[in-house]
């Protein structure tokens, strides 16, 4: 049994996509463990994004993520972490092919619609962070 961390970023709550979300985790046969919808404080999201800090769109991910209000996730299940990036699809919007979250909904690298850990360490660093 594994645990990840999955986040609905404010794109995905304001258009209405957080039932569709969940559906598809919980479809597949995960399980939802933990959930809050909560407006992330900016430094719970320098934290999250620290591995970004250098990178050229690290101010424009702050601002989006700090927009609106997330839905924060811990997923359980075989396998959790790879099932749920693939059920969010690629990161980049030109990768994310149809049948995924990020294919079918998000239109922007950036406005990207979900998050989750890549692995095991990050699951573990980012459940402690959200859900403190
Ligand atoms: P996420 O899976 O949450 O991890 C890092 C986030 O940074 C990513 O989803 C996108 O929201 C954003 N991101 C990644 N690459 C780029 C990029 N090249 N340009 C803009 N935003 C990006």
């Amino acid at each position: 049994m594994e645990r990840t961390f999955a986040m609905i970023k404010p794109d995905g709550v304001s258009r209405g996509l957080t039932g569709e979300i969940i559906k598809r985790y919980e479809q597949k046969g995960l399980k939802i463990a933990a959930l809050k919808m909560m407006n992330a404080d900016k430094a719970t999201v320098e934290e999250h994004y620290i591995e970004h800090k250098e990178k050229s769109f690290y101010g424009e991910l702050l601002d989006y993520i700090l927009s609106g209000p997330v839905v924060a996730m811990v997923i359980e299940g075989h396998s959790a972490i790879t099932l749920v990036r693939k059920l969010n699809g690629a990161t980049k919007v030109e990768d994310a092919q149809p049948g995924t979250i990020r294919g079918d909904f998000a239109a922007s690298t950036t406005n990207n619609i979900v998050h989750s850990s890549d692995s095991i360490e990050s699951a573990e660093r980012e459940i402690k962070l959200w859900f403190k």
